[in-house]
């Protein structure tokens, strides 16, 4: 059975459709899963942008309209995409996606979602529809509010965060670090990933960082939250070994992640 992975946070331009791009191409290119990746951000949907998917004639507002999942799927980059149109008029239920992808859960290893930031039946229907979330906030007190919002209002509905990302650091000394936003969320921080300009240069060429620039270090972070997320152990360099010998705390929190997927979903 496959797991559905909601990307969410109530707050705009922190990432969320970046990583679920990037996360759903590492676990297909670099893990051979079987994923599929919804824009579930109906009124503003760009997840096609990330995945050079532009005007789909069949998009996510089809599928909560009636039409079949498989009729929206686009093949691009191993990954199986359900994109939205910008274009779209007609009226749509968007609590009908969790029904929708019941099917699917028996084809693919992963579906990740790309969930909208309004507070309305948009986020809801991501919030419904996943097995886990996370949340990906910027290290800023704004921010950090609206990511305590969001973990608030799943708590509320019996859905537990299974973690943090938070994306976009450009200088710990003057933001807010792992540890503030651990402690007033209650919930692990599962990776800390830079401001890095390669991002921007993969929007411009619509493909996924991480599978053109293994080595940026937003590529390096995706790898990591990748082999956590497919339940395969972190290797540490020599290097690292040798003069970091203290494990980092997001370090700490993929490993006990990786084990809990481990027994949930390898032992389905
Ligand atoms: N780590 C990063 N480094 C640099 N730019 C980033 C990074 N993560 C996201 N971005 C950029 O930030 C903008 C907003 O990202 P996006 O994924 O659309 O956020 P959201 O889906 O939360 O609204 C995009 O232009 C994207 O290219
Ligand atoms: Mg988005």
């Amino acid at each position: 059975m496959g797991e559905v992975i909601g990307f969410v946070s109530l707050k705009g331009g922190v990432g969320k459709t970046t990583l679920a791009a990037a996360i759903a191409s590492e676990l297909a290119n670099q893990h051979r899963k079987k994923v599929l990746l919804v824009d579930a951000n109906y009124s503003a949907p760009n997840l096609g942008l990330h995945m050079d998917i532009i005007a789909p004639a069949v998009s996510v507002h089809d599928v909560l309209n009636g039409k079949r999942l498989s009729s929206a799927v686009h093949e691009k980059f191993g990954v199986d995409v359900v994109p939205g149109n910008f274009l779209f008029s007609r009226q749509f239920s968007p609590m009908k996606l969790r029904s929708k992808l019941s099917r699917a859960r028996n084809v693919y290893d992963y579906i990740i979602l790309d969930a909208s930031p309004s507070l309305s039946d948009e986020v809801f229907s991501s919030l419904l529809a996943s097995d886990r979330l996370f949340i990906v906030t910027t290290p800023d007190y704004p921010s950090l509010s609206c990511c305590m919002k969001t973990a608030r209002i799943a708590k509320q509905r019996g859905k537990e965060i299974s973690g943090i990302i938070v994306n976009r650091v450009i200088d710990r000394k003057f933001q807010v670090g792992l540890e503030e936003i651990q402690e007033s969320t209650g919930i692990p921080v599962i990776a800390m990933i830079g401001e890095d300009k390669n991002v921007h240069r993969a929007l411009i060429e619509r493909m996924p960082v991480n599978l053109t620039r293994r080595n940026s270090s937003f590529s390096r972070e995706i790898k990591k939250i990748g082999n956590t997320l497919a339940g395969k152990k972190e290797r540490r360099s020599v290097l690292r070994e040798v003069f970091f010998k203290n494990y980092s705390k997001d370090e700490v929190n993929r490993e006990l992640l990786r084990q809990s997927f481990y027994q949930s979903i390898f032992k389905k």
